[in-house]
């Protein structure tokens, strides 16, 4: 039944038929981005090949198609993470941009000159320049929330934190792409609201393991990328609250994003178009309907539970290995093992992994204060997606063994 129904995802994905170095690929690299199902590939060809037209813009009956297509994905988005209003749902052109679009907003709004944005030593570095840059700019300050050895955030100092500093905003991640951990996020939100701050959350993986309910959690904003959810690559979201969204300015100004527009004076569309100038990459925001069908069928039993036993046999052999230690443990662990090996490099490790048919990630990861703070120049990241097998991590236990032994 489990092997009948993980057959059956790794199916829908002719990705996965690929073969590297003359090996059956094993893709282990789904955080960096996901690959995706027949049913988002044909719909990608279907309206290239037949609904390209340009959307909000002609009368004619393919420009109306588009726009319908267009607009459904943003209505799959909606009811994906459960916001009231479809007025809510930005198409931005993934994560990096939707935090761009908050941190070149709220300046003078939702923040101001000697205020403090918090942010937390896990981010990934979409999800810190922008803040750097923001606060440089308007004289506010930005302040970090420690983790602990483990990844863990180190909640005891949050309230310190806001009774020390005048903390307006916050953004943090849902789960990190280095750690997996998911974050203690309504607790980070209650406590923000308590102390008046708005708080956005880095949803890039959390969107992806997690099912999101916006108005439970109650954040301001979230943003996550299409390509990580099976969607198209070059589209993703911000949600936000409509009170919030409609009290920031526009950002990027052009086609589509207006009302009226004489020589001198230009009046902004309302929402969700007031955050979209230009030609929006309609395709890519048509694909989040048949990608999130597609989130939606894995999110049961048989697939928790291969998620599970991959869990439970990677922890056990990969701590086993001498010199070896993971980074981001606990209880609330996603599939997601970023590790070191002493006296081996990450790369090292990678390239030999490559060359037996397993992609993983190595690196500093977009996250290099902290790999820093673990006192690494990078790390081999290991993530999994609902089509990989118990089997494919054996073969991938084995292969790290024999790569540790020729780099040894
Ligand atoms: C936690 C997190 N935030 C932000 C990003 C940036 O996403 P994108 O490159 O799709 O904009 C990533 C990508 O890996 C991520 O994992």
């Amino acid at each position: 039944m489990l092997t009948n129904t993980i057959e059956n995802i790794r199916n829908q994905f002719p990705f996965l038929t690929n073969k590297v170095s003359g090996k059956e690929l094993i893709y282990f690299d789904s955080a960096a981005t996901s690959q995706r199902p027949q049913s988002v590939i044909s719909a990608i060809n279907e309206w290239n090949s037949f609904a390209n037209a340009n959307v909000h813009r002609a009368v004619h009956h393919l420009s109306a198609c588009a726009t319908d297509n267009y607009e459904s994905g943003r209505e799959a988005i909606r009811k994906f993470v459960n916001a009231s209003k479809r007025e809510e749902i930005i198409f931005t052109s993934g994560t990096t941009a939707s935090i761009n679009l908050l941190a070149n907003t709220i300046g003078g709004v939702l923040l101001k000159e000697g205020e403090a944005v918090l942010i937390t030593e896990a981010e990934h570095h979409s999800n810190i320049v922008p803040w750097q840059i923001l606060t440089q700019r308007i004289g506010a300050k930005l302040i970090y929330l420690p983790v602990d050895e483990s990844g863990q955030w180190d909640m005891e100092q949050l309230d310190t934190l806001f009774e020390s500093e005048n903390i307006k905003f916050v953004s943090a991640a849902h789960i990190s792409n280095v750690l997996g951990l998911v974050n203690p996020i309504e607790r980070l939100i209650q406590t923000a609201h308590k102390y008046g701050a708005k708080v956005h959350i880095d949803g890039a993986q959390g969107i992806v393991h997690q099912e999101v309910d916006v108005k439970k959690i109650d954040c301001d904003f979230y943003s996550f990328s299409g390509h990580k959810i099976y969607a198209a690559t070059g589209i993703g979201v911000l949600y936000g609250k409509e009170s919030l969204l409609d009290i920031l300015p526009p950002w990027m100004a052009g086609g589509d994003m207006v009302d009226t527009v004489t020589f001198y004076k230009t009046t902004y569309a309302k929402l969700p178009l007031k955050f979209e100038a230009g030609t929006p990459n309609f395709i890519g925001g048509a694909t989040f309907t048949p990608a999130l069908e597609f989130a939606r069928s894995v999110r049961c039993h048989q697939v928790e539970q291969n998620e599970r036993m991959m869990k439970d046999f990677l922890i056990k052999e990969l701590t086993s290995i001498e010199g070896l230690e993971i980074y981001g443990m606990g209880e609330n662990k996603s599939p997601v093992y970023s590790f070191s090996i002493d006296g081996i490099h990450h790369s090292d490790i990678a390239m030999l992994l490559d060359q037996m048919g397993i992609a993983v990630r190595s690196g500093l990861m977009c996250a290099e204060p902290l790999i820093n703070k673990f006192g690494k120049t990078g790390l081999v990241r290991v993530s999994l997606a609902p089509y990989n097998t118990l089997q494919e991590c054996e073969i991938f236990i084995d292969a790290l063994n024999r790569a540790i032994r020729m780099l040894r």
